[in-house]
């Protein structure tokens, strides 16, 4: 059957398409909603946050009546402090799984906090299995948490969170996710993976613009974690215990952000919720890789661990490609891409996510096509060593 075709508008005011893990390319709607204020304390805007707490929730289907959602005000950032710091006790240990910065911000976070924590790092991008993650848990009995980054997007890196879930709970552990990229998206359901909390935030597959993040945790936790945090302001438990008491966020919420993001998750319903808009990104992200195979770029990942969010590809070792100007002349052809995180080779990123479809990666394709034509690259094929660094990645 052919995949269903999406027509959507380009941005308005004609601004480069945001190639980019959020902030994200917005509907136009969502931005509209933007255009008129709210009384933080009035009864519509308390509303508002009931219909946002309550739509996050439908997200995790059946069994969401153990969880509960709290939006802490801030970037992603913020709200993933204010997860670790409410539901790991002072006298807990946390192991991180670590394959890339995001991964190695949270045991930074956890530096701050002052929690005992083991860092497994994989370095740029190979995940963290099953069996590695329940031999560290077995050698070590005073590990309290897991913490599992869903997305690692700064290679974009799917991790097998299911496996991970499933030797954490095995060995009576307890696991956090960040799945601050691909909530929204890719499917974190309770009835099929067992976890304590997740943070995400706005400005991610949800389609909002950034000004929250918020965190959706069992009820049993959110009780237990009175007392526990170090920060008034990233409190999670006081910001849920406050919002079911008066249905306010305890100090100025992002009111436009609010409004936009409503707007955003209706708009998530009508695409089908997660798995319609999972399968636009997975759509853009099959032909914006193929089109990009075809100029001869080479993808970081194999298929295998591709996520649908973003995807990184290893820049060309042609003399004549230099990323800033592959990067201005995208730019001019109307489209933002991101620079990559490797340490090793030098590579660059290509979101799937946000208001586009497929038309608009074989636009981003033909982008590529004519920038490495202007640069004089005839061949997009990267260095022998960027593809030795691959073979590292088993399969
Ligand atoms: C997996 C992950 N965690 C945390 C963050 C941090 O979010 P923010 O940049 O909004 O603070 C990001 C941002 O992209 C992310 O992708």
């Amino acid at each position: 059957m052919a995949a269903p075709e999406f027509k959507i508008p380009r941005p308005h005011l004609g601004e480069p398409y945001l190639l980019t893990p959020g902030p994200l390319t917005t509907s136009y709607a969502v931005k509209q909603a933007m255009l008129r204020d709210w009384g933080s304390w009035d009864d519509d805007f308390r509303g508002m946050t009931r219909e946002l707490r309550a739509r996050l929730l439908d997200l995790l289907g059946a069994g969401k009546e153990a969880f509960d959602c709290v939006p802490i005000q801030g970037s992603g950032t913020f709200s993933v402090e204010a997860m670790l710091g409410s539901f790991i006790p002072r006298n807990g240990k946390v192991l991180v799984l670590a394959n890339g910065a995001y991964g190695k911000r949270t045991a930074q976070t956890l530096e701050y906090l002052g929690r005992a924590h083991v860092v497994l790092d994989k370095g740029d991008y190979l995940p963290p299995r099953g069996a590695e993650v329940a031999k560290i848990l077995a050698d070590d009995p005073a590990i309290t948490h897991v913490v599992a980054i869903h997305c690692e997007t700064s290679s974009g890196i799917l991790n097998p969170v299911e496996e991970i879930s499933e030797v954490t709970y095995a060995a009576g552990r307890k696991l956090l996710i960040d799945s601050m990229s691909a909530f929204g998206a890719i499917e974190l359901k309770v009835a099929d993976i067992r976890y304590e909390a997740l943070v995400s935030s706005a400005n991610k597959c949800i389609e909002g613009v950034p000004g929250f993040g918020f965190i959706i945790a069992r009820i049993t936790e959110l009780e237990a974690a009175k007392g526990n945090s170090h920060s008034l302001s990233l409190d999670v438990h006081a910001q849920w215990a406050h919002m079911n008491k008066t249905e306010q966020w305890r100090f100025t919420p992002p009111t436009h952000v609010v409004a936009a993001f409503l707007v955003a998750l209706r708009a998530h319903e009508a695409e089908g919720g997660v798995a319609g808009r999972g399968a636009r990104y997975t759509r853009n992200r099959d032909v914006m890789v193929a089109g990009m195979r075809d100029l001869g770029f080479e993808a970081l990942l194999k298929d295998r661990w591709l996520s649908p969010i973003i995807v990184t590809f290893f820049c060309p070792s042609d003399d004549n490609f230099a990323f800033d100007r592959f990067y201005e002349l995208m730019k001019d052809k109307g489209f933002i891409i991101y620079p990559g995180k490797l340490t090793v080779v030098d590579s660059f990123r290509v979101g799937c996510i946000g208001q586009m479809d497929e038309h608009v990666m074989r636009q981003v394709v033909a982008a590529a096509k004519e920038a490495l034509a202007e640069m004089g690259v005839a061949n997009a094929a990267p260095p022998a060593r960027a593809l030795e660094e691959r073979a590292i990645l088993a399969a």
